[in-house]
């Protein structure tokens, strides 16, 4: 069994050649790959023998990749492939070039240099985001802890290993239904045979809340169900000690996400993020990513003013999980090409079904500058929409990052960075 992960690398799976190891975890390897045709990177994790073999996991994998395969959100690792190849199964995802949050944890702690408020605020925001997007679609991740946040050099923060923790059942004892790997970031609960739940992926995001504001996880448990007890037990005190110089609105949201009682903690996660994004002088607008389903419209005034003008514009669209980065630019119509009248959009969105969703052939303008972006509708006829409200022909509307922008019926999440890496 000790040489099952000798020879991957070079090997083939699919267009995929295996090029490097990325990390080690508790049931697999993960491996970087690369597609020869279609020359982009990808990430392969490929399980265990003693998992692979395992009958029950390869019926749950099938089950949770599916479910995985469904969900589509900027903030979530996207799903290209999974299957079985001489009895090693795997996964492919994208490929993340940047560091996991828990590398950047172990880097902080090492170099003693704190991460930025406003960069925690953000991470615990769009691991919320994420989290709160799979919920909805009732798909629950079981295992949010550091190692599985990636931290993209644009700063993208992006979760993996949606329900890995479920099929592997590597927390648990297959006949006991106990707890036999735990960590800090699981709720004390699952160590009572109580099934994954949406209130368990609130605590585990708590908790990272807490450590990454205090340096220190909650409650440091390691391994046994006993300590997993102990731990609910005594997170609230020593949390509340280890928080006395915090303010509180940070201390109210982490206290309440890591409540032992599954049910004094808040009622979803988006409940949680609601409360996040009332952290606002804290937040960084160029990393936010918002969605549709779990923010507010904020009011158009309501953004600081910004004078850099490197901004990079994605649009994100929401039915397809399709992104299109566009080129760094001032001014970018948006519409259908045509070619008798010739109408020549520089966003042509005929390939993305833009006739079917009733988008005009010069139906919008997007104005990248002064640190801002904005939005004209063209008089197009199925409207320009932003949370619902129709824009008025030919008056310039500015958009936040993560505004969801409705073309006719294309729904578009617009997402807005700064060039920046934060390495
Ligand atoms: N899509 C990805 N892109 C780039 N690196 C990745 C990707 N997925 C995982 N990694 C890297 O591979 C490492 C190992 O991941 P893996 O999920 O096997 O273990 P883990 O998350 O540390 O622990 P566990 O098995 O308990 O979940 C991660 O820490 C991460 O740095
Ligand atoms: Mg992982």
């Amino acid at each position: 069994m000790g040489n099952y992960f000798d020879n991957i690398i070079g090997r083939k799976f699919g267009n995929y050649s295996v090029t490097d190891i990325l990390g080690t975890g508790m049931s697999s390897k993960v491996f970087k790959a690369y597609h020869s045709s279609l020359k982009y990177h990808a990430s392969i994790k490929v399980f265990n023998p003693q998992v692979s073999s395992d009958s029950e996991f390869v019926k749950l994998f099938q089950i949770e990749t599916k479910k995985f395969a469904q969900i589509n959100h900027p903030n979530i690792v996207k799903i290209y492939d999974a299957g079985v190849q001489n009895e090693l199964v795997y996964i492919i995802t994208e490929y993340i070039s940047g560091k996991s949050l828990e590398r950047l944890i172990e880097e902080g702690k090492n170099n003693g240099e704190k991460i930025q408020v406003k960069q925690i605020v953000n991470f615990v925001k769009s691991a919320g985001r994420a989290l709160s997007y799979a919920h909805i679609q009732n798909v629950l991740h079981g295992n949010v802890k550091p190692s599985n946040i990636l931290v993209e050099k644009t700063g993208r923060v992006v979760l993996t290993d949606f329900g890995i923790a479920k099929m592997t059942m590597d927390n648990k004892d297959k006949i006991t239904g106990k707890l036999v790997n735990t960590h800090p970031y699981l709720a004390p609960e699952l160590s009572a045979r109580k099934p994954e739940s949406k209130k368990a992926d609130i605590y585990s995001l708590g908790v990272i809340f807490h450590e990454l504001i205090v340096g220190q996880v909650p409650y440091s448990s390691k391994k046994t169900n006993e300590s997993l007890e102990k731990q609910g037990e005594d997170t609230k005190t020593q949390s509340s000690s280890m928080l006395k110089n915090v303010p509180e609105r940070f201390t109210t949201i982490i206290l309440k996400s890591i409540d032992k009682k599954p049910k004094n903690r808040y009622k979803n996660m988006a409940a949680m993020v609601a409360d996040i994004e009332k952290l606002k002088e804290a937040i960084p607008e160029q990393l936010a990513i918002a969605t549709s389903e779990l923010v507010e419209p904020p009011p158009p005034e309501d953004i600081s003013p910004d004078k850099s003008t490197d901004l990079r514009v994605i649009l994100h669209f929401l039915k397809t999980g399709q992104i299109l980065e566009l080129p760094l630019g001032t001014e970018f119509s948006i519409g259908r090409r045509n070619e008798n009248p010739p109408v020549f959009p520089d966003i042509d969105l005929s390939p993305y079904k833009g006739y079917v969703w009733g988008i005009s052939r010069m139906h919008a303008k997007l104005i990248v500058g002064e640190g801002s972006v904005r939005i004209v509708d063209l008089n197009s006829t199925n409207g320009t929409w932003i949370y619902g409200k129709q824009l008025e022909p030919n008056v310039p509307f500015r958009l936040r990052h993560g505004a969801i922008v409705s073309l006719g019926d294309l729904h578009t999440q617009v997402l807005i960075y700064k060039e920046r890496n934060i390495q």
